[in-house]
């Protein structure tokens, strides 16, 4: 446990009396990826862990005062783990000088609270530029050398922008050392009780404004040979790679070598504007609907992947050296407005790019999306491929997503950005991150099976059927229905509410509904969430009608399910028709008869 009069000792003192307790430290209980099926779990203590999160705002924790105002926010919107930055200015104000207490502070809090963090590292940059640097870093505009665009409105004076190069050794090192010294204090720290689970490193890396950096060593580096390292792992790859990205390659012969250009395309022209929104210049409706899928100008993102990737992979290995747990980068999305590398950061880790960084940062461990597009279910399917654990560091506060996100797409967290301020958890997601967590050893057990899956339905569609265990389900949308009315035995169409009963307006019925569906055992299933309703019709061999058996509400208690409502008459058309609503837990047998 650490104590208060730890603060502002320094990292020796530290040091020598935490590092004892490191040695003892059980080594298999640190945060680690472990694979489970077809999918990757978070595993914390010997547990697969499933992170009900939420991201601050930048500047949240650079204030343990502001903190104490947060926390209680957290707890109250059932989270167990937030997202907290870290940032370089202030952990290393003066060069190779290291304050602790912003860390320490949040790692004790959090431990009071008893929720975990993952730590993002605000460091070369932030949204692309790099306002999080020191002001050393900053200033020293020739030992930190900038990026160079040539923006089309600029091109006579194309100067530097404020963001920090990937063609600067000396920013990549200044950089990595400073995270080796954060992530050896967390170790040290943090060895044994594993409050911090995992490090995001850097934020939405990328060129903004341009397609590529323009620097003269940028300019060097994009006329020679493509580099032997990343051309062997692409051939080594080429069957599985992402099918975008291949088809850049094939387009251009499959080449092993050449420049960059020769290997991937032409990138943009310098002088050339990148217009601000795809439908300018004026595309078809289907070139705008595809845009946001694919490579604009492919060499400049694939060069600028490539250099982002070999950039962090330094300051990765520098920290997993001190302290190996888990790490990702996040990128910020191309989107059916903003398709053109630039408008978003160029050579972030996309899905178009997934491979480059792979082959660039073997170190990272997971690409992860800031998902705040409408797509969400089509984001999710593009970060999973190729065995990419997915993890949401930031997004919106639908709770039908982070229930597919969960149960569908096995989600090793879900994380709403700006909890603490301008998106505040409400009572729904809060519902549901309490459903989903009481409802997470069932599921984890069972993810990378096909025993849990998840379903969406929006208002207005058709019904839909999910075949899972022995049974076909197929759901009809109910929206925020909480009591079915009576009906006569046979009637298996369900009414809707009348008049007074919650939901009954439309107006304040969810545009949505999501449930995970948990099969566990040949005729039982559990459910989390709803607004929806099941009908089931057998698979197997056997008498063809479906009964309901026991329809439980319940809720889990130290891991048993407590029964909090037995449902059976009325409220599901006389064992006809099973209604499973927001957030509620719910525990079905089926039987059946000629
Ligand atoms: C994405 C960034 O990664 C966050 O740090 C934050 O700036 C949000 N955008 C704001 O919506």
């Amino acid at each position: 446990m650490l104590v208060k009069s730890f603060y502002g000792l320094g990292v020796v003192l530290l040091g020598s009396t935490l590092s004892v307790m490191c040695s003892a430290q059980n080594a298999t209980g640190i945060p680690h990826l472990q694979k489970q099926g077809n999918t990757t779990q978070l595993i914390v203590d010997g547990k697969p862990y499933l992170a009900m999160s939420g991201e601050l705002s930048n500047n949240a924790a650079t204030s343990l005062e502001n903190m104490d105002t947060i926390w209680p926010k957290l707890v109250a919107a059932n989270m167990n783990t937030a997202l907290i930055g870290v940032t370089w200015a202030q952990f290393e104000p003066v060069e190779g000088q290291y304050n602790y207490v912003q860390l320490d502070g949040v790692i004790t809090k959090a431990r009071e609270n008893h929720m975990h963090v993952i730590l993002i590292w605000f460091a070369s940059w932030k949204n692309g530029t790099s306002s999080f640097a020191p002001y050393w870093v900053k200033k020293d505009y020739q030992r930190f050398p900038r990026i160079q665009i040539n923006d089309g409105k600029t091109v006579s004076m194309s100067g530097p922008l404020e963001l920090l190069s990937t063609f600067g050794d000396a920013t990549r090192d200044a950089d990595a050392k400073a995270f080796g010294m954060l992530m050896k204090h967390v170790g040290e720290v943090d060895g044994t009780q594993h409050t911090v689970l995992m490090v995001q490193v850097e934020n939405e890396v990328g060129v903004l404004r341009d397609t590529r950096d323009r620097s003269t060593a940028a300019n060097r580096a994009y006329g020679e040979p493509v580099p032997a390292k990343l051309m062997q792992y692409l051939v080594a790859h080429k069957d599985t790679l992402i099918p975008e990205f291949r088809d850049v390659w094939a387009a251009n012969g499959y080449k092993t070598a050449g420049t960059w250009e020769q290997v991937f395309g032409p990138g943009k022209p310098a002088d050339v504007v990148i217009p601000i929104q795809t439908t300018s210049p004026p595309m078809s409706a289907l070139e705008h609907s595809n845009s946001w899928q694919s490579l604009h100008w492919p060499s400049d993102e694939i060069f600028m992947a490539w250099n982002y990737a070999s950039y962090v992979q330094k300051v990765v290995e520098t920290g997993k050296a001190a302290y190996n747990i888990p790490m990702f980068v996040n990128g910020w999305l191309q989107q059916p407005n903003h398709a053109w590398p630039g408008t978003y950061p160029s050579g972030g880790p996309l899905p178009e790019v997934h491979d480059i960084w792979r082959a660039g940062a073997p170190g990272v461990d997971i690409l992860a999306p800031d998902l705040y597009l409408e797509y969400f279910d089509e984001v999710c399917q593009r970060f999973t491929r190729n065995g990419n654990p997915l993890f949401i560091p930031e997004t919106s506060t639908n709770p039908a997503n982070a229930i597919v996100a969960v149960g569908k797409y096995n989600t090793i967290g879900f994380s709403p950005f700006g909890i603490d301020g301008n998106r505040p958890i409400g009572s729904d997601l809060a519902g549901t991150y309490s459903m989903l967590e009481q409802l997470a050893p069932m599921i984890l057990a069972r993810q990378g099976t096909d025993a849990v899956t998840a379903v969406r339905m929006v208002q207005g569609e058709e019904p839909k059927s999910v075949k899972l265990g022995n049974y076909t389900l197929t759901f009809t949308y109910t929206g925020r229905t909480t009591r079915l009315p009576p009906q006569p035995r046979g009637q298996n169409v369900a009414s809707p509410p009348p008049p007074g009963t919650p939901g009954a307006n439309p107006n304040d019925a969810p545009l949505e509904a999501a449930a995970v569906l948990i099969s566990t055992g040949p005729d039982e299933y559990y459910f989390g969430g709803g607004g929806m309703r099941v009908d089931f019709t057998a698979n197997t061999p056997g008498p063809g009608n479906v009964g309901l058996g026991d329809v439980q509400e319940g809720k889990f208690v130290d891991g048993k399910f407590v029964v909090t409502r037995q449902i059976a008459g009325d409220d599901d058309a006389q064992g006809e028709i099973l209604v499973l609503r927001p957030n509620n837990i719910v525990r079905v047998t089926l039987y059946r008869y000629p």
